[in-house]
């Protein structure tokens, strides 16, 4: 392999006292005073339209960052004829060009991007300094440069050949755009939805969440500073509706690379359904949508790190990532064990503004979230028992207290639909009733994305094998559902959770090339 040998970039801690925590704060200040005017970027040029929205501090929500400028349904056509003007050129660039690209992007922002990046995730999405990094640093790095290596290992994939006949496989690009949609909850996702199909030479138009704007235009930036060339990605904010229509309706629509919700993925698919035949070719589809993921506990199961996994799992990040634990089944010898224990943890969380770098906790993303948990929160109250949390106040931020509902039944909405919020639900069940409890697990929710089984018996785990196989994407044993690694753990999970075309691996940059089996005789 020419990639060089990838590793997982090394975490910082940010601990008291280090360099990288004081220039992490450092640049916390000076971008909390920048007022960034974010345009649309549309063949390398910035067109700010006048027709813009705020970018403001989920936890200080009176505090604007910037301002974003909203695409007019003209630069939405220029951004889509800008893909067909550059698509010709970067699909004809050697692999090892464009991989040079991603590559030179990893290592900036492993270096001097990363303050702005971490920055941008903290005070834009309310991530926590450790969260951020993760995110907006490490899995960002880590989708550029696996990325690159996948790609080196997939164009190497080739036919066998025989005397007098000489076979190759050619993966060309897809014969149109593809329309990339980022969600506000991980700034790396946002970069891997447009770079993944734009490394195997596809051209992108990047819609970015409106939640998420100030990480997403830095993202957009780091990718102009590394040497992407004008037209591969254009960056387009704006309302969703307008824009989708005006891609999904558009014959060079190649494919649709989306991470978001399931309702809005469902309508995206039904409106490519409705318009099939405008097509130059079938878009390829590639989603990952929603969760309601879970933490199962056997009796056998290490009680102490029970408890972690899911305070950890539940409530870092507020819930907010799709992946966040936000249910769980506990045999009745162990509950009372883990609920003291989680009690006792959530004691302890502190939740506030992320530039205090103590804090556990930020707050959710805006005020249509807040709300939305707010009537999880009614729902708790009336179907089910609060443990701890229950509360919220949006005076300076949209705080959402970390909650612990009991229920008793367990088809519970609570234990069903997906609250995306800082909120998990257990259900107790009988001892004996393992098998059975798995079995309502998987049958319970619509999703399929994340999930866990804790168990020290071989034979329990062996058992959530079969049982469970179907009911996640990414299963963990004795771990907690969320933090999957780029590289380790490739990401994704089907039913209503999306196509599982797992994000950061060769099934998904696969799903970005169109083969063409090419056979000469001599
Ligand atoms: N990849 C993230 C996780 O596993 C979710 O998107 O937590």
């Amino acid at each position: 392999r020419r990639v060089p040998a990838v590793v997982n970039e090394p975490i910082r801690s940010h601990a008291p006292g280090t360099p990288e925590r004081a220039s992490l704060k450092q640049r916390l200040a000076s971008m909390a005073g920048e007022h960034v005017d974010i345009p649309v970027i549309v063949n390398g040029k910035e067109y700010r339209t006048g027709d813009t929205a705020p970018v403001v501090m989920p936890h200080d929500h009176a505090h604007v960052l910037g301002t974003w400028h909203k695409a007019t349904p003209e630069l939405v056509q220029e951004a889509i004829a800008a893909t067909a003007a550059a698509r010709d050129e970067w699909s004809r660039w050697a692999w090892e060009d464009r991989a040079a690209v991603f590559l030179r992007a990893a290592e900036l922002l492993s270096t001097t991007w990363r303050d702005t990046l971490n920055a941008a995730t903290m005070l834009g999405q309310s991530k926590t300094a450790f969260q951020s990094e993760i995110d907006a640093a490490c899995e960002l790095i880590d989708f550029f440069r696996f990325n690159c290596a996948y790609v080196e290992d997939l164009y190497g994939e080739q036919p066998l050949s025989e005397k007098g006949v000489w076979n190759q496989t050619d993966y060309r690009p897809l014969e149109g755009f593809v329309y990339a949609v980022s969600p506000f909850n991980f700034t790396a996702i946002g970069g891997n939805l447009s770079g993944a199909p734009a490394l195997v030479g596809n051209t992108v138009i990047w819609k970015p969440a409106q939640t998420a704007m100030l990480s997403g235009y830095y993202v957009m930036k780091l990718l102009e500073a590394a040497g992407l060339p004008p037209g591969v990605i254009n960056f387009v904010p704006g309302d969703p509706v307008p824009i989708s229509d005006a891609l999904l309706s558009h014959a060079d629509l190649g494919g649709v690379h989306f991470t978001g919700s399931t309702t809005v993925f469902n309508s995206m698919w039904k409106t490519i359904g409705s318009r099939m035949g405008a097509y130059r070719s079938y878009p390829r589809i590639v989603g990952e949508t929603g969760g309601k993921d879970f933490i199962m506990a056997h009796a056998s199961a290490d009680v102490d790190a029970l408890a972690v996994a899911i305070v950890r799992g539940a409530f870092e990040y507020q819930g907010q990532k799709c992946s966040a634990c936000s249910r769980v089944y506990i045999p009745q010898s162990l509950w009372a064990g883990v609920r003291d224990r989680m009690v006792a943890m959530m004691a302890d969380i502190g939740m506030g503004d992320v530039r205090d770098f103590r804090n556990f906790m930020g707050a959710v993303i805006d005020e249509k979230s807040f709300t939305k948990i707010g009537g999880y929160l009614d729902e708790a109250r009336a179907t089910g028992t609060i443990i701890s949390g229950g509360t919220a106040s949006k005076d300076v931020g949209y705080f959402v207290a970390p909650t612990l509902v009991q229920v008793e039944d367990p088809g519970a909405r609570l234990l069903c639909e997906e609250i995306f919020g800082p909120f998990v639900t257990a259900y107790v069940y009988p001892d004996d009733q393992y098998v059975e409890t798995m079995k309502v697990v998987d049958r319970t929710s619509p999703y399929a994305l994340t999930g866990a089984i804790f168990a020290d018996d071989r034979h329990a785990v062996r058992l959530a094998h079969t049982h469970l196989r179907n009911a996640a994407g990414n299963f963990y044993i004795n771990d907690k559902c969320t933090g999957a690694v780029v590289g380790q753990q490739p990401f994704g999970g089907a039913r209503g959770s999306g196509t599982n075309d797992k994000a950061g691996s060769k099934l998904n940059l696969l799903r970005w090339v169109s083969a063409r089996s090419i056979k000469e005789t001599f």
